[in-house]
């Protein structure tokens, strides 16, 4: 019999990557957002997947259908002030309704280790020193009491920077470098970014380690970069704009990244080279498209 699958979050960049993988393998999915821009439903139809209009902040989870798997990749990063009615109470009470009847893939986030100067492992203590950041992490340890409470199985996918032609750290970095803008006050701070396909190929496969407890992987590029190190590359390959830091140095301390190790042994290197991740950005900055993220 088919595995069901519903991907909450599915008119979103990583949401329909996994969402149409899912049907590839042979999944029945259902894919539920908000669907703010209502012609995504269209497109998930074209391509297998059942659309649903959910908002977490006030549908009904007892509507959602009866699946084996449940992959949350929501958030709404232009609504600060529904950080915790989403990424909180929105998905806990989805994950309520799924406990016991489903396991999760869990689209997190590296903010949940904090800014350090270090690339803290899976097991580092987790310091978020954000609101965002802490939201997240309160969403990772609900995710796992409801499974020690029902026996359902997680993996949360740490992710940061991914990136494809359009949107993105390096989309935004390269825009900024043509305008001759700051690219703000931290070129010392130090970074990793991967491409979008890899996520979702990391997401996907994921499925295959859920385990109660749950566990958690990071998701990341593999090189380190500094903002400044990223900015120059970018900036030649551009051969126009320029590198604006506010200061010539320092930011170091406010490092968000974390190691890659645990993610290269469970699912091989990224796929996507560096400098494609880059090369295809600058292909593409002159030809009047807009970030969509
Ligand atoms: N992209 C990255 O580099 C990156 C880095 C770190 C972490 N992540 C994590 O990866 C996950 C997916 O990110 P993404 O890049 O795919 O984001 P995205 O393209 O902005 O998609 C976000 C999705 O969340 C849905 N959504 C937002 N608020 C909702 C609500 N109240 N109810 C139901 N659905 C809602 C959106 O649906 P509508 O717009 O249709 O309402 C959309 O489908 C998120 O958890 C994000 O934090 C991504």
């Amino acid at each position: 019999m088919k595995e069901r699958a519903l991907v909450l979050g599915a008119s979103g960049k990583v949401g329909e990557g996994v969402a149409s993988s899912l049907v590839a393998e042979g999944w029945q999915v259902s894919g539920a957002a908000r669907f703010s821009k209502p012609e995504k439903a269209d497109r998930l139809r074209d391509k297998g997947i059942e659309p649903l209009v959910y908002d977490v902040t006030s549908g009904d989870p007892a509507l959602l259908p009866e699946v084996d798997a449940v992959f949350l990749e929501i958030w709404d990063p232009s609504r600060p002030d529904l950080i915790w009615p989403i990424n909180f109470y929105g998905v806990g009470r989805v994950v309520e309704r799924y406990a016991g009847r489903a396991n999760f893939v869990n689209g997190c986030t590296i903010n949940v280790y904090g800014e350090r100067p270090d690339a803290p492992d899976e097991d580092a203590p987790c310091r978020p020193n954000t609101d965002y950041g802490r939201s997240r992490y309160s969403q990772e340890r609900l995710i796992d009491y409801f499974c020690h409470r029902s026996g359902s199985k997680a993996i949360h996918v740490r992710y940061a920077h991914a990136n494809t032609a359009d949107s993105g750290i390096i989309r935004r970095m390269a825009e900024t470098i043509v305008r001759g803008e700051s690219l703000g006050a931290n070129p010392d701070a130090k970074m990793r970014v991967i491409g979008m396909e890899d996520f979702v190929r990391v997401t996907v496969n994921a499925w295959q380690r859920v385990a109660n407890p749950p566990v958690a992987v990071n998701c990341c590029g593999v090189r380190v970069w500094t903002q400044r190190e990223l900015a120059e590359a970018i900036h030649a390959r551009l051969g126009r704009g320029q590198v604006v830091f506010d200061r010539d140095a320092g930011g170091e301390e406010h490092s968000v990244q974390a190691d890659p190790g645990r993610m290269v042994s469970w699912f091989g290197e990224p796929a996507v080279a560096q400098e494609t991740l880059i090369d295809r950005v600058v292909a593409t900055i002159d030809g009047g498209h807009t970030q969509d993220d």
